[in-house]
């Protein structure tokens, strides 16, 4: 519920794509959004006012000359309502209309009179988005201070393959989060590690743990929507992030070392939330082992190097270092002996249950306090933790 109480209007353009705004409106009102839709009299043409009302709630807005609407939410105060617009699908001839300042119909005389940021999700014909006149208004529309999620390329509605499909409602959504979202970490380079670490045995098998890397990956997301430059380091498995977060797979945790040490040299904030493994293979066998034929084998592992304790001592060190520790008892004990052990500035001390669960807890561990972080889903924990990372 990234946007609880926040107020969208979403103006829908006469495009193929409208019932995708349906998808849109859905995924915004999902995570806590109160949407108000204005449509056009051409949007319409394609999908009736009604399906937007019965999903949203909300009565929906298509004409600028209606008394009843006057005493109501008149165009001005409809736009006053809104913490942002969003046009989905923006077509290419309410495209010219808003960079060029026509007002005409509803929709395009409230963009006018909007002083809140506007997000257009351009869709249309290959050769329309590629005509000169679109591409000039699309220079237009960005200089005049408006944003957009550029449309996706593949197979078009009407037959053709290229550029112009309205980008994905979920990339809509992720383009409007950080709009809508104190950007108290601009400027500031968050470096992550998530995910599991691989030691390879032999070219098949290898030694790894239980962690899915989604709490990296949520924290990365989390660090980004409010405005972080984020590189993750990601073991295998760790879901997909943003856009915007810069992204490095590694596999094993010699891998994951050398990546770590060359970005978070003087970064801001170090999070270590991967299980890295303690040890490895003392070697790597070529090809697939065969069984031995014997009962038993003896395999030696030997220690890997501690990542955290490496960034912490390095030269032009993050500013913070944090780590996670999941421990199965004596979380707090552990934790402090940690702290110091590793010089970082702060553990997270977590139970092993905590690994794959939708939920997370645990406690905030640094050298002169012990805040616990109550059991929440990921979305809500890693929302919480850059609170106390960042006071
Ligand atoms: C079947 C059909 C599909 C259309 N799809 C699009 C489209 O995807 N993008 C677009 O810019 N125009 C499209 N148009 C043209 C627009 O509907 C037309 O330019 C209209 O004036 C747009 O009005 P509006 O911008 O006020 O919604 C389509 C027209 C038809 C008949």
């Amino acid at each position: 519920m990234q946007l609880q109480g926040k107020h969208i209007l979403l103006g829908v353009g006469g495009g193929i794509a409208v019932y995708r705004a349906v998808e849109l409106m859905r995924l915004l009102m999902k995570q806590g959004a109160d949407v108000q839709v204005v449509m056009t009299k051409s949007a319409q043409e394609f999908v009736t006012p009604l399906t937007f009302e019965a999903l949203s709630g909300n009565k929906v807005h298509t004409d600028l000359f209606d008394l009843t609407e006057q005493h109501g939410m008149g165009h001005i105060q409809l736009v006053r309502w809104a913490d942002m617009v969003v046009v989905a699908p923006a077509t290419a001839n309410l495209i010219t209309k808003i960079a060029r300042g026509i007002a005409e119909d509803l929709l395009t005389t409230l963009l006018l009179a909007s002083e809140v940021p506007v997000l257009v999700a351009p869709a249309m014909n290959v050769s329309m988005w590629g005509s000169a006149g679109n591409q000039a208004n699309i220079k237009l529309l960005q200089e005049r201070g408006f944003y957009m999620v550029e449309p996706a390329a593949g197979a078009l509605a009407c037959g053709e393959v290229g550029a112009g499909r309205l980008a994905e409602p979920s990339d809509i959504v992720q383009a409007v989060l950080p709009m809508l979202t104190e950007q108290s970490l601009k400027g500031r380079t968050w470096v992550i590690n998530a995910g599991p670490t691989w030691e390879a045995w032999d070219a098949v098998r290898i030694l790894t743990n239980r962690a899915t890397g989604a709490l990296g990956a949520k924290l990365a997301d989390a660090a980004a929507i409010r405005g972080a430059k984020v590189i993750l380091i990601a073991g295998k498995g760790t879901p997909n992030t943003r856009n915007d977060v810069q992204r490095i797979d590694v596999e094993s945790t010699a891998e994951m070392l050398d990546v770590c040490l060359q970005y978070a040299q003087g970064a801001d904030v170090f999070v270590g939330t991967a299980a890295v493994s303690d040890y490895r293979f003392s070697e790597t066998k070529a090809g697939k082992l065969k069984r031995q034929g014997s009962s038993s084998i003896q395999v030696e592992l030997v220690e890997n190097p501690d990542i955290i304790q490496a960034v912490a001592a390095m030269d032009k060190r993050p500013h913070k270092v944090l780590a996670f520790a999941a421990e199965s008892e004596n979380h707090i004990q552990f934790a402090k002996d940690k702290l110091k052990r590793k010089g970082v500035d702060a553990i997270v001390a977590n139970d092993v249950s905590n690994m794959g669960a939708k939920h997370a807890s645990g406690y905030y561990v640094t050298a002169n306090d012990v805040v616990e972080l109550e059991a929440q889903d990921k979305t809500n924990f890693v929302a919480n933790l850059i609170q106390h990372i960042t006071t």
